[in-house]
């Protein structure tokens, strides 16, 4: 197996593993290894997998966190996964105007997957089924290395707080409408998160993102605004790995030290089908939202985070 650094700070990329097969201790060690130092790994080649073996290679890396309630019915791929793609249930590109597509443009701020969720989100693992022939590339930051370099009167200013994060928020800011938005929240209520965590390897992480909203024990813009600020510094252009997808790219990443964004391409023109699996650290298999969301066309409405 080869292994080649994708950026000067983090991101590899691994080349040999055929996910076809079920995956052995040796290649189960090896990406918990990779993961571990690098936060971000590509397994390229994986063109010819189907989704039941992509849903495989995630559950041996944790339970996997499921799609909400309101993705069940029709579906374009195994039940298990987030359609994080531009298609409709027939393969189609979905209009650009469309909720759903309002959904997707939420993805476009620096998130980590899941920080809504009071579950520790592992990892996203997204594959590349359809990409687009330009743009569209996934944009990531390594917190770790985002914390190292904040002043330290920041991270003194930061070490204990506390900060709320809710996937209705991230919408909002991508442009959901507010009734859209308080629907969210009823089914999803949010989650506390420390604003400085420890990563795997036993750094300090910064740890904020799009669904981040408020700061516990500031007034709401006060909180906002140190939100805003602190996902500013970590967007500094030197700290971003812009992720070029090649169709068959099997691209992982750990929610709990790093930031990852989609960007824009030609939506209503090329298709851009990815599907991701994500793991929890523990615990049962099962979805971060309480019900069926009650917005107006719910059922075609993409969960994504
Ligand atoms: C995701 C995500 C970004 C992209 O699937 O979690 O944020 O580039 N995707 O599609
Ligand atoms: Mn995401």
């Amino acid at each position: 197996m080869d292994v080649n650094k994708l950026h000067p700070i983090f991101a590899v990329e691994l080349i040999g593993p055929d996910l076809a097969q079920a995956p052995d201790q040796a290649l189960i060690d090896t990406v918990e290894a990779l993961m571990k130092e690098h936060a971000v790994v590509c397994i390229r080649g994986q063109g010819h997998i189907t989704d039941e073996e992509h849903l495989r290679f995630a559950r041996a890396f944790g339970p996997l966190e499921l799609p909400g309630a309101f993705r069940e019915g029709p579906r374009r791929m195994a039940y298990g996964l987030y359609d994080a793609s531009n298609l409709d249930i027939n393969g189609d590109i979905i209009d650009p105007e469309s909720l759903r597509a309002k959904f997707s443009k939420g993805n476009e701020i620096f998130h980590a997957d899941s920080s809504f969720n009071d579950m520790p989100s592992k990892w996203s693992m997204l594959r590349g089924v359809i990409v687009p022939p330009e743009k569209g590339d996934t944009e990531f930051v390594d917190l770790r290395h985002v914390y190292a370099q904040l002043p330290q009167a920041k991270k003194d200013q930061i070490e204990h707080l506390v900060a709320e994060h809710s996937f209705a928020a991230s919408r909002e800011k991508g442009g959901v409408t507010s009734t859209d938005a308080a629907g969210i929240r009823a089914v999803m209520p949010g989650a506390m998160q420390p604003m400085v965590r420890m990563s795997p390897s036993g750094h300090k992480c910064l740890f904020v993102g799009s669904h981040a909203f408020r700061v516990e024990g500031m007034a709401d813009a006060e909180g906002r605004a140190l939100i805003d600020e602190l996902l500013a510094f970590a967007s500094q252009p030197q700290f971003v790995y812009a992720h070029k997808w090649k169709q068959g790219d099997l691209l992982i990443w750990d929610n709990r030290c790093t930031l990852h964004r989609g960007t824009t391409f030609d939506y209503a023109t090329y298709k851009r089908d990815l599907r991701r699996a994500n793991v929890n650290e523990y615990g049962e298999e099962r979805s971060a939202v309480a019900g069926p969301l009650p917005v107006a066309n719910a059922a075609t409405v993409k969960q994504d985070a």
